[in-house]
């Protein structure tokens, strides 16, 4: 089973508070834990948290991480020596000029592309246990290159585990990054299509996130229960629970996911996808048409 820790974005996660979470699991046989939000890579107690991580038995440990602090090899192999078997890198183009811009980091993508030499390196020798994936997020600056930009982490950097993260404009601070980065389903269409062929040509993994099923149908109304089925929700990345701690309030994550961010629209009840689907974010309903977002149901349209 595998369990998912999310560290506090604004202030330093307490170090007892994740320990604490970490044999909460534990005593629930959970086996795989991942690591995400605030970047565990800076956090002073890192190594007695995945210590903590290694002594409780989780045979599966995962980070994600923006990369900052690995394009220095000792790090990045000190990670590794520390119990950790999956690293995701969070890294959006392979243009510096757009993934600085999006990063507000200069040099950061050179120094993305080194922390992924190092971690493949680590793979090569059989110290990193699975092989390093990366995540990106989809975005209106990104968006037209993206078939350009998986090509050249497959073929440049031998990658073949892609996350794609449609993107969610919650979190930007500035009213014109809202509106800069804003990505309509309807635009990235035809681009999920190449993705697809990509896939299944050059055989990587490439899976997308907060996309809703019926975007799918849209794309290959014959086949999409099989494109679902391989390129939505995979049970590779299966999260059984998610706990958000240094939150005042005890919630449920995944009630609130689904409750609270997301928009479930009349037709959504009608859809054979009802019960899996995450839905469609509240912030992306508020700009554009629900009409995007129709029930499949007996493979027809049902409005
Ligand atoms: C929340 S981040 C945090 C982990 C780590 N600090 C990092 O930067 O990689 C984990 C993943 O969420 C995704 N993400 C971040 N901001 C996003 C956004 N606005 N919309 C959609 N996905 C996003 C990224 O793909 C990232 O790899």
């Amino acid at each position: 089973m595998s369990a998912e820790v999310w560290m506090d974005e604004k202030k330093l996660t307490d170090t007892n508070l994740v320990i604490k979470e970490i044999e909460k699991y534990s005593m629930k046989w959970f086996t795989s834990i991942g690591f995400l939000w605030w970047d565990i890579s800076i956090h002073p107690w890192i190594f007695e948290i995945l210590n903590s991580a290694k002594n409780n038995n989780f045979k599966e440990i995962s980070v994600i991480t923006n990369a900052m602090v690995f394009d220095d090899h000792d790090k990045a192999l000190k990670l590794i020596k520390s119990w950790v078997t999956r690293v995701n890198i969070s890294i959006h183009s392979y243009k510096s000029k757009v993934e600085d811009y999006l990063t507000q980091v200069n040099w950061w993508l050179l120094r993305k592309l080194k922390a992924i030499d190092n971690f493949n390196d680590l793979h090569n020798k059989g110290i990193l246990k699975s092989a390093l994936a990366i995540n990106i997020v989809l975005n209106w600056k990104n968006y037209k290159d993206i078939i350009e930009t998986c090509i050249y982490f497959y073929k440049e950097k031998n990658i073949y585990d892609m996350r794609l993260n449609f993107i969610w404009p919650r979190y930007f601070t500035s009213k014109k990054d809202r509106e800069d980065l804003f990505l309509k389903y309807s635009d990235f269409l035809s681009y999920i299509k190449k993705l697809i062929y990509l896939s299944l040509k050059l055989n990587i993994r490439i899976t997308f996130d907060s996309i809703p099923a019926c975007i799918f149908y849209k794309i290959d109304n014959k086949n999409y229960k099989k494109l679902v089925s391989k390129f939505l929700w995979e049970s590779f990345d299966k999260i059984e629970e998610i706990s958000n701690i240094n939150k005042n309030l005890v919630f449920d994550w995944k009630k609130q996911k689904k409750d609270d961010l997301k928009v479930k629209f009349e037709s959504c009840n009608k859809c054979i996808y009802n019960k899996v689907c995450e839905w469609v974010r509240k912030e992306y309903v508020e700009k554009c048409w629900s009409v995007e977002f129709i029930a499949i149901k007996n493979e027809k349209w049902i409005t």
